[in-house]
Order: structure tokens, then C-alpha cells, then sequence
């Protein structure tokens, strides 16, 4: 894919019980939508989702966003801890066979810089095909910090699985594209 040939897609898929039955504001879905207007200068639009847990729900969103919509990049936030009701990672790895191992180190590194029970999320990245696909903690606290944590790589990996070019504001987040050999 080259240079802003077209419009990245981006699936934003708020997995809560309680958001999806209304009885609680879906904070994450626009704090992750706010953040990409932000910090992404290439054309894009976004697919909104706010879905019950647990893993059907989680996987069969993913991958109706994957193959169906053609979402470039998706992320999810909530369902990533302990709880049995948390299922997103398994459910992530169920739609997308292969794991970026290096986002979910990064991502709880930095979060462990500002709280200790960030070991209690078992967040991850993985891809399907041509769409890569990003675990975020629930709370709204950890969205940008995680976000600004993968976002330098983020482009590159797009690049490399083939999907939209995207690029970011150097003032917000320093994209990082390694040179050509
Ligand atoms: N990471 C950051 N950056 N900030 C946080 O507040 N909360 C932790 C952890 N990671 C947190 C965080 C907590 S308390 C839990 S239980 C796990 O994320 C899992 O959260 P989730 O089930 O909402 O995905």
C-alpha cells in the first residue's frame, strides 16, 4: 500500500457488559476516536462497536471488522484482565492466528510506571491478514498512555502487513519508518 492510496479504516470496539447494556458511558470508544483525530494526519475513518464480553462476542466482532468493514487497524478496549468474564485476549487470538508479542510487553511496561495492578492485564496485539488488532485496558487512564507507548511502530507494522498507509502529527507522536536498505 502506498502513501494515502485510501482512507485507513479504524474499528474502535468498547467490550463492556454493563456500556453495552446501557447502564454505564462508553468513556474508552471516544477517548480512542478523540485520540486518532488527534494524532493521525493520513485521510481515515472510524467503526464504532460497543459489545457485550466475552469470547463469541469479542471474536465474531473482530472478525466481521476484519474481513467484512476492512478495517486497517482495530482496538478494543476493556476485558483484558483477570476476571472470568474477561475473554478479549483469548478472543483477539482466536480471529487474528498471529501475535505481535512486543505491543503487550510495551504497553503494560509503561503502564506499570504509574500503576502497580497493570500487571493485571493481559493485553495484547495480534493480526489477521491485513489487519492488526490492539488490546487496551478499560480505564480511560490507560488509553492514551498505551496508545502513545505502540503508536512510533505502529505505521511501520501497518506498512508491513499490507495495510492503509497512515502517518501521524511529529508534534503528538513521532511516527518511526526505518529506512529503506
Ligand atoms: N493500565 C493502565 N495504564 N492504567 C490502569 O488503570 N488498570 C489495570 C490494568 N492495566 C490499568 C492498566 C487493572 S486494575 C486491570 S484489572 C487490568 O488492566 C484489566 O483491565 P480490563 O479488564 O478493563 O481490560
Amino acid at each position: 500500500m502506498t502513501e494515502a492510496s485510501k482512507p485507513a479504516v479504524i474499528g474502535i470496539v468498547t467490550v463492556s457488559d454493563r456500556a453495552s447494556a446501557g447502564l454505564y458511558e462508553d468513556k474508552g470508544g471516544p477517548a480512542i476516536e478523540a485520540y486518532f483525530t488527534r494524532v493521525l494526519t493520513s485521510p481515515h475513518r472510524f467503526e464504532r462497536r460497543v459489545i457485550p464480553d466475552g469470547f463469541e462476542s469479542v471474536r465474531d466482532t473482530l472478525i466481521d471488522l476484519a474481513d467484512t468493514v476492512g478495517c486497517d487497524l482495530i482496538v478494543t478496549t476493556g476485558g483484558t484482565g483477570p476476571s472470568p468474564r474477561d475473554l478479549t485476549p483469548e478472543a483477539t487470538l482466536a480471529a487474528c492466528p498471529r501475535e505481535m508479542p512486543g505491543f503487550g510487553e510495551l504497553m503494560r511496561q509503561v503502564s506499570l510506571s504509574q500503576t502497580p495492578t497493570a500487571i493485571l492485564s493481559r493485553q495484547l496485539a495480534a493480526h489477521r491478514g491485513k489487519c492488526l488488532v490492539i488490546n487496551l485496558p478499560g480505564k480511560p487512564a490507560a488509553i492514551e498512555l498505551c496508545l502513545n507507548a505502540v503508536m512510533p511502530a505502529t505505521p511501520y507494522c501497518l506498512d508491513l502487513i499490507g495495510a492503509a498507509w497512515i502517518d501521524t502529527d511529529p508534534a503528538q507522536v513521532k511516527t518511526f519508518r526505518p529506512q529503506a536498505k
